[in-house]
């Protein structure tokens, strides 16, 4: 039976296009919905030209109410049944209530080789600090930001001149790589980590 997939995103969705995409044939899991607190997000459409059940709650309404929020998430989660959520540029936090509720079910993707440069800023971050290589994350999500169980990382060198826009772009397409393997593996029960390049 495949895996039941939520994604979040709040842009462009490009990681979610990616999982999309990954998870065919003989892939241990299926999308079932594409989920974004940005009603303009990029993402939706994509999703929804793939053919993937798409929701949207501007949060902005909400203010400083993240339950309020999270209640419209959880609801339009619930209708779907994840088994997986996984992130994808998804810029809001979550709260403890939430990933408690979905606890070992949230994967997310972030642009450093965590634990360095949690939260915002990573490629400017890294940069500043003098870094020689920089990279990707995908971990499990846990109450405490940017912080759950490593599964994967993806590696790249700073080239002198590297700014932050040239770290992401390059960063991007390992990120769609990473995630979509980690998914994979995680679909199957393997929390084994992936490291990239192998
Ligand atoms: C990416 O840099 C990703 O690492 C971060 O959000 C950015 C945009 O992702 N989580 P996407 O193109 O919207 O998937």
């Amino acid at each position: 039976m495949s895996k039941r997939v939520a994604i979040l995103i709040s842009g462009c969705g490009s990681n979610m296009v990616a999982l999309a995409q990954s998870m065919q044939g003989d892939h241990p899991a299926r999308p079932v919905l594409v989920l974004s607190n940005d009603p303009e997000a990029g993402g939706l459409a994509k999703a929804r030209d793939m053919g993937i059940a798409t929701a949207a709650f501007d949060h902005k309404p909400f203010g400083k109410d993240r339950a309020g929020f999270e209640e419209e998430l959880n609801a339009a989660l619930q209708q779907v049944q994840p088994d997986i959520i996984c992130l994808a540029g998804f810029m809001r936090i979550l709260t403890a209530d939430f990933t408690a509720k979905w606890d070992g079910r949230i994967l997310n993707i972030h642009p450093s080789l965590l634990p360095k440069y949690k939260g915002l800023h990573t490629h400017a971050r890294a940069l500043a600090a003098g870094d020689a290589e920089h990279g990707c994350t995908v971990h499990e999500v846990t109450s405490a930001l940017d912080d759950g169980p490593i599964l994967g990382q993806a590696r790249i060198t700073i080239a002198p001149g590297d700014t932050p826009d040239t770290l992401a772009a390059k960063l991007l397409p390992l990120e769609h790589q990473l995630y979509p393997a980690v998914l994979a593996r995680f679909a199957e029960g393997d929390r084994t980590p992936i490291y990239l390049p192998a």
